[in-house]
């Protein structure tokens, strides 16, 4: 038995170890580059219904503790990505998480829809959480716990059976009680979180901001300990697998938030910082913690960290 194996939401993950939506999800070939240095599920860029160019460069800057990134949701439009979905899937077994935005919530259906009618991914995911597109869009839905809710009854009435995870913010009231309002709309999983901010840095040489969009999303390092609290907060919150997500870069990063309450670890940022190889690493590492702690699975230290720990299972 693979003491790694999770399940989210039905779908078998030989790796609790999961591509974070927006971070070389964009081909069949970068998809499967990522699969095979160990990721149990990968996540495309996040797609909707027409191409989008995103934000001019420089739109990514790395800094001490992360990145900063206002990429835009540049990206080739849901048939273009069911194409590269549909190749991958031809060449890995790994699940593929299909991730859909829409500018409007009646364009999330119609993004599910569209996209369910050329390929069958494991999962979609729902990202009603870039914060980069606030400018052009108002605030980002994820901030309206109601608007959540609408959109997952949405996307799961076009789903098609298809388990549907909706990707939070931390740019919300209360990201459990937003996490309920999806739940109750029908929310098959969360993955939490996205990036962070919008933040800002400055050349003081040239005296202006770095990034052509000014502002960006914090991710990476910087935002570990917010990813933490977040899927702490959503464990005691919701019954649902939780897609724990931010700033993983070391083994004891994904082991924290697995002890939250996270059945999967997603990484995006990792991969700038210290390559696929982080994917092997912190696979090798969990399997090692787990035969010194005598432990068969992952199942012990779920959402262990909380006491007395939840009642209810958080996978499957
Ligand atoms: C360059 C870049 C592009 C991203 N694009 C997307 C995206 O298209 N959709 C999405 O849901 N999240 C996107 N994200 C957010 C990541 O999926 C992730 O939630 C966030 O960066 C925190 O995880 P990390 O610290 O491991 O990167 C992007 C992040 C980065 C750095």
């Amino acid at each position: 038995m693979n003491p790694l194996a999770v399940t989210v939401a039905g779908v078998a993950f030989p790796s609790p170890l999961v591509l974070a939506s927006g971070v070389m999800g964009l081909s069949a070939s970068s998809l499967k580059r990522v699969a095979d240095a160990g990721a149990g599920a990968v996540t495309t860029k996040s797609c909707g219904l027409e191409e989008r160019k995103g934000h001019p460069c420089p739109s990514i800057l790395p800094f001490e503790h992360g990145l900063l990134n206002a990429v835009g949701l540049a990206n080739p439009g849901v048939e273009e990505m069911a194409r590269e979905i549909a190749e991958f899937q031809a060449r890995s077994p790994i699940p593929v998480i299909a991730s859909i935005f829409g500018r409007t919530e009646a364009e999330f259906g119609e993004a599910a829809a569209r996209l369910l009618a050329l390929v069958r991914p494991a999962l979609l995911e729902i990202n009603v959480s870039c914060p980069n597109v606030s400018s052009e869009f108002g605030q980002p839905f994820a901030a309206d716990a109601a608007a959540c809710a609408r959109i997952t009854s949405l996307v799961k009435a076009r789903a098609d059976g298809v388990p549907v995870a909706v990707k939070l913010s931390l740019m919300c009231p209360s990201i459990a009680q937003t996490a309920k309002a999806c739940a109750a709309a029908g929310a098959d999983a969360i993955t939490a979180i996205n990036s962070v901010g919008p933040g800002m840095l400055i050349d003081p040489h040239v005296r202006r901001p770095i990034l052509a969009n000014q502002v960006g999303g914090l991710s990476g390092g910087a935002i570990l300990p917010l990813a933490v609290r977040a899927v702490w907060e959503i464990a005691r919150a919701v019954p649902l697998p939780i897609i724990g997500t931010g700033g993983v870069t070391r083994p004891e990063d994904a082991l924290q938030l697995i002890l939250a309450g996270a059945t999967a670890v997603g990484i995006g940022t990792g991969i700038y910082t210290c390559g696929l190889e982080v994917f092997g690493r912190i696979n090798a590492f969990l399997t090692d913690w787990l035969a010194r702690e005598g432990l068969r699975s992952l199942d012990a230290l779920r959402g262990a960290a909380h006491h007395p720990p939840p009642a209810e299972a958080r996978h499957g």
